[in-house]
């Protein structure tokens, strides 16, 4: 069924990847994003700051069956100016959910949270009932949101689901403003062949999905069935959990790059926050229909598509 879907970030890197996706089956998307360049042709473009009521009122003014929140200030930039977050991440975001169910109430929300939420340093294991306890600003904001949607749902003002995403690859290279980019320039070093001086251990572990599986889950959110959620409406995405030194193994492999390219020089505060990941599992995700890449070669290739 065609549906209009509102996409926030939809300029960003996981939006451009999900506007594509929902061109393409047919639907109808108003894009909102910072700058249009970014924003895939086809879609209705809204160029501004969603923190700017008239920008939130003029792109649900050409109709809402379902919104997909994916604009925020990443990790870095909230860290260093939490006020910008908590305005952007947290503000306009509880106001963008009001507007919309009003407009339409209990309309399908989709919201990007992050494993930040469960802060660090993780314990042995990570699942379903793993407490949040985020530590950055980032991961608090999210979490707080997280909330917002599901007291939302239970007010049957939005349908909200929330997906919690792991380290998403690869990204275009540049600034991102994201702590957890080195993940990425991986990618782009070693397909360049380039020597990359990895800042977090080669044993580090880290939880990835390519951006392209990663969409397709938010198409799948999109449509599931909420019954199929927690009560919370949050779950916390499937993702392969490898090693920096084996994920630059399977890029050189592809690339027919050597990985001693890659050379590692750890610092201990990425390395507690994005490389010191335990198991994961995610039963509820798994049950909801989520999915990750399925092996590390094929999130690879997959990856290595997107840039
Ligand atoms: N990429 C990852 O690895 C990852 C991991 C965990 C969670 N997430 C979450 O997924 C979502 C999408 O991530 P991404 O990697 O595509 O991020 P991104 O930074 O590439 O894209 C976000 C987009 O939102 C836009 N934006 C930011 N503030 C805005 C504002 N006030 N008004 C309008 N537009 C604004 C930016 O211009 C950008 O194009 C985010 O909510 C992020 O927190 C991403």
């Amino acid at each position: 069924m065609m549906m209009n879907v509102v996409v926030t970030g939809a300029g960003g890197f996981v939006g451009r990847e999900l506007v594509r996706k929902l061109l393409a089956a047919g639907h109808h998307v108003t894009g909102i994003d910072t700058h249009e360049s970014g924003i895939p042709e086809g879609a209705r473009a809204i160029a501004g700051d969603f923190g700017d009521a008239a920008v939130r009122a003029n792109a649900l003014a050409g109709g809402c069956d379902a919104l997909v929140h994916l604009a925020t200030v990443p990790g870095g930039a909230a860290e260093a100016d939490p006020a910008a977050s908590r305005r952007i991440n947290v503000d306009a975001m509880y106001d963008l959910l009001l507007e919309a169910g009003v407009i339409n109430p209990g309309l399908r929300v989709v919201y990007a949270s992050s494993i930040a939420v469960l802060g660090d340093p993780l314990p042995a294991l990570v699942d379903d009932a793993t407490p949040l306890s985020p530590k950055m600003i980032y991961g608090g904001h999210k979490a707080m949101m997280e909330h917002a949607v599901a007291m939302f749902s239970n007010r049957g003002l939005i349908d909200g689901v929330t997906v919690r995403l792991p380290g998403i690859l690869a990204r275009p290279k540049g600034p991102s403003g994201m702590k957890s980019a080195f993940m990425s320039d991986l990618f782009h070093a070693l397909k360049a062949g380039e020597t990359f001086t990895c800042p977090v251990s080669a044993a580090g572990t880290i939880w990835a999905q390519s951006v392209r599986r990663c969409a397709e889950n938010f198409m799948h959110a999109l449509t599931l069935d909420c019954a199929l959620l927690p009560p919370a409406r949050a779950v916390t995405l499937p993702a392969q959990r490898l090693t920096m030194g084996d994920l630059a193994a399977e890029i050189a492999r592809q690339c027919g790059v050597s990985p001693e390219l890659v050379t590692y020089a750890p610092d201990a505060a990425l390395e507690a926050a994005f490389a010191a990941q335990p198991p994961l599992y995610t039963p509820a995700a798994l049950r909801a229909g989520f999915a990750h890449d399925g092996d590390p070669a094929t999130l690879v290739a997959n990856a290595l598509s997107s840039i």
